[in-house]
């Protein structure tokens, strides 16, 4: 596979196709797009032109970013057209296996034997979208977060058979983008989504138990934990928090909702080690040591992010939309 990115197509130019064209373009590729007629492929490249104008004048990109996509993005009138030179096919097209199948079909006839292959599919699994391709070794997920142009983090997942000199070359193309990768595993809604989806559902959990409201909860995430997570992961959090206590946590969860949230056997482990996380024996991702700098930075980190929020005031949410039923609040 090809080790320099240079020129990229992008194929299905909607929110998200869109949106990475964009990213790429910024950084400086040459990038073509293709949706799937060339009228609405066109009204795609219009809107990622003016777009760009808009963001550019309000400050939210770069000076200089709106001629950039202006230059570095054009249309094709046809997916092989669109495919043809790239050194990388980024298949941003509808989340269905019955679309993205014969797409990625017709990309791989229409693409250089060695072009790299991404999907930026949220939750299919690579390995399953790998079976329409015949060199799937040039296949990897590459799976960006909406809106593209503003969340830095990106997905890489390799399928089994991913040949490691793309997954490198991918990984310098994001690093060239300004953004930051991390590699995972091929297991259905990899991290991003599983983690998300999991939040969300205990959520509805919540208010179907009567617990709280569903406007009631959005406070509490975005202003309790939700605070942290621009700047810290989960394992950090508790490595901060301290694992042992954690686990005393822990126990109070299983014996109201059972094995479903025991300790984990990486916890306990971690802790019947001496392991307790900065304060003493380190964590799971953070070494003991002096915690200075680290509580400095929080400090830092979560006043400067008080301080932006009171800029930006409250999100225009409207009214309350669905209240959930009285019924169900017990
Ligand atoms: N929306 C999100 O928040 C988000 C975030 C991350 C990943 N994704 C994933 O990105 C992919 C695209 O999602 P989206 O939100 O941009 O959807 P979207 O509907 O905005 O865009 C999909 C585009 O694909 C085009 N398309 C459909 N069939 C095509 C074909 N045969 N050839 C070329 N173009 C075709 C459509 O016309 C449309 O413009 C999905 O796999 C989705 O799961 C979405």
């Amino acid at each position: 596979v090809t080790d320099q990115i240079e020129r990229v197509a992008v194929v299905g130019a909607g929110y998200m196709g869109g949106g990475i064209a964009q990213v790429f373009a910024m950084a400086g590729l040459d990038v073509v797009i293709v949706d799937a007629q060339p009228s609405l492929t066109r009204r795609h490249l219009d809107r990622l032109c003016r777009e760009a104008e808009d963001f550019e004048t309000q400050g939210l990109f770069d000076p200089g970013s709106a001629d950039l996509v202006r230059a570095n993005l054009r249309v094709a009138d046809s997916l092989p057209e669109a495919v043809a030179e790239a050194d990388l096919i980024e298949e941003a097209v509808l989340e269905q296996p019955e679309v993205k199948g014969p797409v990625l079909k017709s990309i791989e006839e229409a693409a250089r034997p060695d072009a790299i292959i991404g999907s930026n599919t949220s939750t299919l699994p690579i390995g399953e979208l790998a079976a329409n391709l015949t060199h799937a070794e040039r296949f990897l997920g590459v799976h960006f977060s909406n809106p593209a142009p503003f969340i830095p983090g990106v997905e890489l997942i390799a399928h089994a058979s991913t040949d490691e000199a793309a997954v490198l070359s991918v990984e310098a193309l994001v690093a060239r983008t300004g953004k930051l990768a991390a590699r995972v595993n091929d297991k259905a809604g990899f991290v991003l989504n599983r983690l998300q989806y999991i939040l969300l559902k205990e959520a509805i959990n919540l208010v179907e138990e009567g617990v709280a409201t569903a406007e009631d909860i959005d406070i509490v995430v975005r202003t309790t934990f939700g605070y942290r997570l621009p700047f810290f992961g989960p394992f950090a959090i508790a490595d901060m928090a301290g694992l042992d206590v954690y686990q005393a946590c822990f126990r109070t969860f299983e014996e109201h909702y059972g094995e479903r949230l025991a300790a984990p056997d990486m916890l306990t482990d971690l802790v019947d080690h001496g392991h307790h996380g900065v304060k003493q024996g380190g964590g799971f991702v953070i070494p003991a040591g002096d915690q200075a700098s680290l509580i400095a930075y929080r400090n830092t980190a979560y006043a400067k992010l008080g301080q932006l929020l009171r800029e930006l005031g409250p999100a225009p949410l409207g009214p309350p939309a669905h209240r959930p039923p009285s019924s169900t609040l017990h």
